[in-house]
């Protein structure tokens, strides 16, 4: 048995890009009999780029909803809000005492900010919270907490899983051998989708596809996504292509064949784009449905993230108690 672990930060609404990318290859693993999952909201990682209640309370709604909208089982996984985890704080506050703050500072994500201070001529530290300095601590609490082994992440996690590996063996060579060693499993390149400007769909750049659009602000999504200015007729390069790039996340190894043959046809953008949207109008429609029905009932929802909870509780409470044996801390004896 292989335990997977992942967070997803709810600070957005799920794009196409999220969906290829993360939700998809997770669901399908998730259905795998080898394997055990673990997926949560990772509400407190919010915090530390978002100061907007309202935003965290709807993304987290909405992250919830897309999840169980696009099938995950939650009987099998194990599908829970980190903020509902009390023993996950706990553990984050034991193990900032075992990480090494010269490790904190080589984090990207520190010293990005950092960075951008110096070149805008501020202090370093500026705006700069303890939360997103101890950022690595809480991710490594989220995975030591449940002895997850692969974790599932996009590139720019690698060094935070590499953190927790660095802070487990620290711990353990402090203590004793509480936590299992993770690592990190980086979907392939293909699975990183272009968004409509062509740079990577992501929120930061503003240019990602809602995953759950309605049919015609979709079909108008689609429509937008910028293409060179071949006409109808004049063959056209499928591998530079963010419409051809989309078509092959969707369609099947046959259909990927036929519309790579179709660009060096000459189709026109307007009918690759028709059918693009077609495409994946087709593969999210029913779930598109279910995600509204599910918006519509947050009670629902809650009530399977609280069944997450109390089994994510069963593992983490074990797990706590053995990290404060180890630590020396509880009931005098
Ligand atoms: N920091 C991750 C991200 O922004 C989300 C996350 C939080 C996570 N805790 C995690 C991912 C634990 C994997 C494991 O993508």
């Amino acid at each position: 048995m292989q335990r997977v672990l992942t967070g997803i930060t709810t600070t957005g609404t799920p794009h196409l890009g999220n969906y290829v990318g993360a939700i998809r290859p997770a669901i399908r693993a998730s259905r795998d009999e080898l394997s055990e999952s673990f997926f949560f909201l990772a509400d407190y990682h919010a915090l530390i780029k978002c100061h907007d209640p309202a935003l965290i309370r709807q993304s987290s709604k909405e992250i919830a909803a897309t999840w169980l909208a696009m099938g995950l089982d939650t009987e099998k996984a194990i599908f829970y809000r980190q903020s509902d985890i009390p023993e996950i704080s706990e553990l984050n506050w034991i193990l900032c005492c075992s990480a090494a703050k010269g490790l904190m500072n080589r984090a990207h994500a520190y010293k990005a900010a950092v960075h951008t201070n110096e070149e805008a001529g501020e202090d370093a530290d500026f705006a700069v919270t303890m939360g997103l300095f101890g950022y690595p601590v809480l991710m490594a609490a989220d995975i030591l907490m449940f002895s997850a082994e692969r974790i599932p992440v996009g590139r720019d996690q690698i060094q935070h899983v590499e953190m927790a590996r660095d802070i487990a063996q620290r711990f353990n060579h402090n203590f004793t051998e509480v936590f299992s060693l993770p690592e990190a499993v980086v979907g392939d390149d293909d699975a990183v989708l272009q968004g409509i400007d062509g740079r990577k769909m992501s929120k930061t750049y503003n240019n990602t596809i809602p995953l759950f659009l309605a049919e015609k602000p979709l079909r108008k999504a689609i429509n937008k996504i910028r293409t060179n200015l071949l006409e109808p007729g004049s063959p056209k390069d499928p591998d530079d292509s963010t419409v051809f790039q989309l078509w092959a996340a969707f369609a099947s190894a046959e259909e990927t064949a036929r519309m790579r043959n179709e660009f060096q046809a000459g189709i026109a953008w307007g009918e690759a784009k028709k059918q693009l949207f077609e495409l994946i109008d087709s593969e999210v429609a029913d779930a598109r449905d279910q995600y509204w029905r599910l918006m519509a009932d947050p009670g629902y929802i809650e009530s399977v993230l609280l069944q997450g909870a109390e089994r994510a509780r069963e593992h983490s409470g074990r797990m706590i108690a053995k990290v404060r044996e180890a630590v020396g801390i509880g009931a005098i004896r």
